[in-house]
């Protein structure tokens, strides 16, 4: 878990916030052990911009893995998962530990379920 939040909060270093100058950074640990970081990555047109969850689950996906079982996220000020990156966060992951962190290290350690009560997922398509 120390490595997990310290990665996340390296990569507070990486983002590209420009617009907002709040940077985000974020990790997640596969099963296999492997710690997968992203940050968040902002465009002039706002909504393009990506949150630092979803690129590290992003990239972690694409390197080619599946499971995971905890993902941190720091910010300056502790800042929790938005709407977007918890239903992300639910699909990818399940039920995972969630550990909010600032500059200094953990502040919180929640659940992916916490965060997102009633998920809408694959259990509702008919
Ligand atoms: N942001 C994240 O990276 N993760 C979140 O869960 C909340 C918001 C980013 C998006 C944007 O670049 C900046 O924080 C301000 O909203």
């Amino acid at each position: 878990m120390t490595t997990l939040i310290q990665t996340a909060i390296q990569m507070m270093d990486k983002a590209r916030s420009p617009y907002s100058n709040y940077r985000v950074g974020a990790a997640v640990e596969t099963i296999e052990n492997k710690i997968i970081g992203g940050c968040n990555v902002e465009n002039a047109s706002y909504p393009l911009s990506n949150c630092a969850e979803r690129t590290a689950l992003f990239t972690a996906t694409a390197e080619g893995y599946s499971q995971f079982k905890g993902l941190a996220v720091a910010t300056v000020n502790g800042g929790f998962p938005c709407g977007a990156c918890r239903q992300v966060i639910w699909e990818i992951c399940g039920n995972i530990p969630i550990y909010i962190c600032d500059t200094n290290g953990l502040i919180e350690e929640t659940t992916s379920s916490a965060l997102l009560p009633n998920p809408f997922d694959e259990s509702q398509l008919i």
